[in-house]
């Protein structure tokens, strides 16, 4: 039966600002995103003959249309006419779950770039970003990938200057946060800082990585709870002490990366912050997706 591996890659904001809630409930957003080189792994195989089957590695997520890889192959398929005859998808995740990481974004991303192929379907990186974006706000980034800048929704994209290559350590504390509470508390607060995302670009357009570094920043951080931004900033401070250009948290938390310029350092970071959280993890930058299925 034809069959395909595909990788799906983690993203990081680089920035993330929120401009505001609109009317349809959802807030106009401004973020700078990054691809990054941890990944789950999925093969899909078609013409089965049998209804739709999905099996993880994680007991916990759902094995069917409630999961965003299933959801994707269906809308794919609704919006294309596509017949698959039958898919298995088997989904073997390393992103973490509720980290802010886009990891489930990624998974239905990743789904729809490997049936793009093993259908045949012939589609552009921005049809399948507008399927993507019935799948989730996230996901028509995750298609393409790379540094972009991703407003409205997040379904608006501009694609960047690409970050210099760097080594990121990547570090999630063990709580999670919810990502509706999250803009809720928004909502209701006067936000007191933004990200410089105007001067983060211009740093990006002149390939300078440190200067990307000192300006990243999250608005969610502003409404953790004070217990948890503490345990935010420890982390962001074992990352500068041991040499990261800058830290900050991705997407709704918690996780929270450093750029480093340096491996030794990297690998430093990552060898303190593995004793005290299991999910600690040394990656690269990675570029286009549409390159690399
Ligand atoms: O689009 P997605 O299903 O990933 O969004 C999950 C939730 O995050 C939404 O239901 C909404 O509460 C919030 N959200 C938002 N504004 C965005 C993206 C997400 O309010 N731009």
């Amino acid at each position: 039966m034809p069959a395909i591996e595909v990788k799906a890659y983690a993203k990081l904001n680089l920035s993330l600002d929120v401009l505001g809630k609109r009317p349809d409930g959802y807030h106009d957003m401004r973020m700078v995103m990054q691809t990054v080189g941890l990944t789950d792994h999925i093969r899909l195989e078609t013409g089965t003959g049998k209804p739709l089957r999905m099996e993880t590695n994680l007991g916990f997520l759902p094995a069917d249309e409630h999961n965003l890889a299933a959801a994707a192959a269906l809308r794919l398929c609704e919006a294309t006419g596509a017949d698959h005859g039958g898919l298995s998808i088997r989904l073997r995740k390393a992103i973490p779950v509720c980290a802010g990481m886009a990891g489930g974004s990624a998974d239905a991303a990743a789904v729809l770039r490997g049936l793009n192929r093993l259908l045949d379907l012939g589609l552009s990186g921005r049809r399948l970003a507008e399927v993507g974006a019935l799948v989730g706000s996230d996901v028509p980034y995750c298609v393409g990938g790379g540094t972009a800048l991703a407003e409205g929704r997040g379904e608006l994209l501009t694609p960047l200057p690409a970050l210099p290559p760097c080594h990121v350590v990547l570090c999630k504390p063990a709580f999670s946060v919810s990502t509706p509470e999250l803009f809720k508390a928004l909502d209701g607060c006067r936000i007191r800082r933004r990200p410089d995302t105007a001067g983060l670009l211009a740093a990006l357009e002149r390939g300078n990585l440190p200067e990307v570094a000192r300006r990243m920043y999250n608005v969610f951080e502003d409404v953790l709870p004070p217990r948890r931004a503490q345990e935010i900033d420890s982390i962001k401070n074992v990352m500068i002490q041991h040499g990261a250009l800058g830290a900050s948290m991705s997407g709704t938390g918690p996780t929270v990366f450093g750029l480093f310029d340096r491996l030794e350092e990297a690998e430093g970071a990552r060898n303190a912050l593995s004793e005290l959280y299991r999910e600690t993890f040394l990656t690269e930058t990675v570029g286009d997706l549409m390159e690399q299925v």
